[in-house]
């Protein structure tokens, strides 16, 4: 979700400062410029070798552009496959922001679309899972302004344009197209029913007036990134779910809890006026029920999706998981807050491949730990465990459940790095190398925060970063449940003068705003989108190659988004032809106007507003990406 809160002032003022390279003495550092690292852990060996067996990016890239369309590199071409509004089902009436209601918004395409997982029915036909992560009042309804709609009836709207979409698509002549016909689609909303499943499920803190249960939530909300699990589930995050609640909390234990969590939000949506389980005062447990991991099966649109409270509750952005050498499910999930923290989830059983019943529900036990940066490019995994260190009752830890509930505060009780907020955690296809986006934090080294560390070198950053850990490996297969992993610097966001590194092969021109979103295509090879550029670096958001083989560091654009979006949720097809990626919150500008938009992307129609859309990237000759 866009942060639109800084003034073009600051940037510039900033931009000449190059503060943090005398706080820090980053130039020093040793980045991702070919040189590997080699450090050793105490048990396994720890190797941060270049991978030269990846092959290098052959495409021209695109310049730094910002205007009021997309713009893509040349050689491509790109397909609007879905906007906001667009019909899920037969028979719904073509889209008119005039004449939408919230029933009619549970037929159709939601907004604000972000993570966009792809998995397949057969050649020509994909089955997309889309997040609908929030909502922009001002830019949808005529007569609202700011994010939070005031008329209920837009409330409502709001509501069924928030969760996912569930659709499938057909390929003909290589263009993908959604079929309205087919028995998998879906929509998700913030009332489609959900089970609390794992630790935290029946706890009293998560049981309310309507649920005395403690088990079943209504919705999932701020969906941002997910992942897809080997077993064929799709996890989506909850990301921003301060924005949903308001009211006074009064209660004690709570109020330690959601203020870490930021809540209530008085600048968020006013859902507590339509349905008064978002007002934490009436209702101090609702809150509890949100910010957690949510799997979802998409080939059975019966199924209830389930929240797993075993990876934890924070301000999730992504969850890919890999299965470690002993057969064990990791995932590695940021919480994208300042100052908060990089988590690891470690099952407690085995994934094995064909058996639904051991999978099904494996996710419900296991082991969640948080990341230690050092200096010496080591990393120590420390386990947050009720009973464990300071994770006790004098604590206001007296259960897993208040653990995992509050992890925020347990993880930073055992140390963990306070982070430039860690975004998309992705793992390369050999499980080798764990790519991490840290997507900025201006803050730091600010008033009373905490200074730059080696992990997050830069005071002040509002351009991020991306890191390269890498796991130990026995007989060569990664080792993601061990303790101890080493880390290096895969680049730094921004142009020279704010700090921005790109290693020795860089073009010199190419610069990358604020990494978010990641994926590897089907080589194996990295691509990272960017969400904040306009801020940064002074040009809209895109689609980048990342190299992280022989020239390491090196980017080249593919894409740009149209003024005020970013672009999130890339997924390639696996014959890496299509490019499937979400142009959220277009026209989005600090003090945005609906009336007057500074774009109508992607139909221009002077009747309509703009529209967030997923697009379908190609090369013109039908060849693979990248
Ligand atoms: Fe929803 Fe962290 O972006
Ligand atoms: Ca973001
Ligand atoms: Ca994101």
């Amino acid at each position: 979700m866009k942060e639109i809160e800084r003034s073009f002032d600051a940037i510039y003022n900033r931009r000449y400062s190059r503060r943090w390279l005398m706080k820090t003495g980053a130039a020093s550092l040793a980045f991702g410029c070919g040189q590997p690292t080699l450090t050793k852990s105490e048990s396994t060996p720890v190797t941060n070798q270049i991978n030269n067996a990846l092959g290098a990016f052959d495409f021209e890239g695109l310049d730094a552009v910002l205007d009021t369309e997309h713009h893509v590199a040349k050689g491509h071409i790109v397909q609007i496959l879905l906007r906001w509004g667009d019909p899920l089902f037969p028979n719904v009436p073509k889209f008119d922001s005039h004449k939408l209601d919230a029933k009619s918004q549970e037929l159709r395409f939601g907004y604000g679309n972000d993570y966009i997982a792809l998995l397949t029915l057969d050649e020509d036909r994909l089955l997309m899972v889309v997040n609908h992560e929030s909502t922009a009042a001002g830019l949808m309804f005529e007569g609202e302004q700011g994010y939070a709609a005031q008329k209920i009836d837009n409330i409502q709207i709001e509501q069924t344009a928030h969760g996912l979409s569930i659709v499938e698509l057909v390929r003909k002549s290589n263009r993908w197209t959604p079929k309205l016909s087919s028995i998998y689609n879906r929509r998700i909303t913030a009332h489609t029913p959900m089970h609390l499943t794992g630790p935290v499920a029946g706890h009293f803190r998560v049981q309310t007036a309507a649920d005395p249960s403690g088990s079943v939530v209504l919705g999932t909300l701020g969906n941002c990134a997910g992942g897809v699990t080997p077993w064929g589930t799709v996890l989506t995050c909850e990301e921003n779910i301060n924005h949903y609640f308001r009211g006074e909390i009064r209660d004690p234990i709570e109020l330690v809890t959601q203020t870490r969590m930021k809540i209530p939000n008085p600048h968020g949506y006013e859902w507590f006026r339509e349905d008064e389980r978002f007002n934490c005062q009436l209702h101090p447990t609702e809150p509890n029920r949100f910010g957690w991991v949510v799997e979802i099966n998409p080939f059975d649109p019966e199924s209830t999706p389930k929240k797993r409270t075993a990876l934890g509750r924070f301000f999730h952005e992504s969850a890919n998981p890999v299965i470690t050498s002993d057969g064990r499910v990791v995932i590695y999930m940021g919480d994208d807050t300042a100052f908060e923290h990089l988590y690891r989830f470690v099952s407690t059983k085995s994934y094995v491949p064909g058996n639904a019943e051991q999978n099904a529900d494996i996710l419900d036990s296991g082991e969640l730990s948080a990341a230690v940066f050092d200096d010496e490019g080591g990393l120590r995994w420390v386990t947050l465990k009720h009973g464990v260190g300071p994770l006790n009752s004098s604590n206001g830890f007296n259960s897993q459940a208040d653990v995992l509930i509050d992890a925020r505060r347990a993880a930073r009780l055992m140390g963990a790095t306070p982070m430039d907020r860690p975004e998309d955690v992705e793992v390369s296809h050999h499980g080798d190398r764990i790519y991490v986006c840290l997507t900025k934090n201006p803050a730091r080294g600010t008033a009373d925060n905490p200074e730059s560390n080696s992990a997050n070198p830069r005071n002040e950053n509002f351009c991020g970063h991306i890191i390269e850990i890498s796991p130990p490996k026995i007989n060569g297969k990664a080792e993601h449940h061990s303790e101890r992993m080493s880390w290096d610097m895969l680049l730094m966001g921004g142009r020279p003068e704010d700090g921005g590194e790109y290693g020795p092969h860089h073009d010199g021109m190419t610069f990358m705003g604020c990494p978010d979103n990641a994926c590897l295509d089907p080589q194996g090879r990295l691509w990272v989108t960017t969400d904040g550029a306009e801020n940064s670096i002074g040009c809209a958001d895109g689609i980048y190659a990342v190299e992280t083989g022989a020239q390491r560091g090196r980017i080249t654009r593919l894409f740009a988004s149209p003024i005020g979006a970013e672009v999130t949720g890339p997924c390639f097809t696996k014959d890496g032809i299509s490019l499937f990626a979400s142009v959220q919150h277009p026209g989005l500008v600090a003090g945005f106007d609906g009336a007057q938009p500074v774009t109508r992307w992607p139909d221009f129609d002077p009747a309509q507003p703009p529209r967030p859309a997923v697009v379908v990237i190609q090369k013109k000759n039908g060849a693979a990406i990248g």
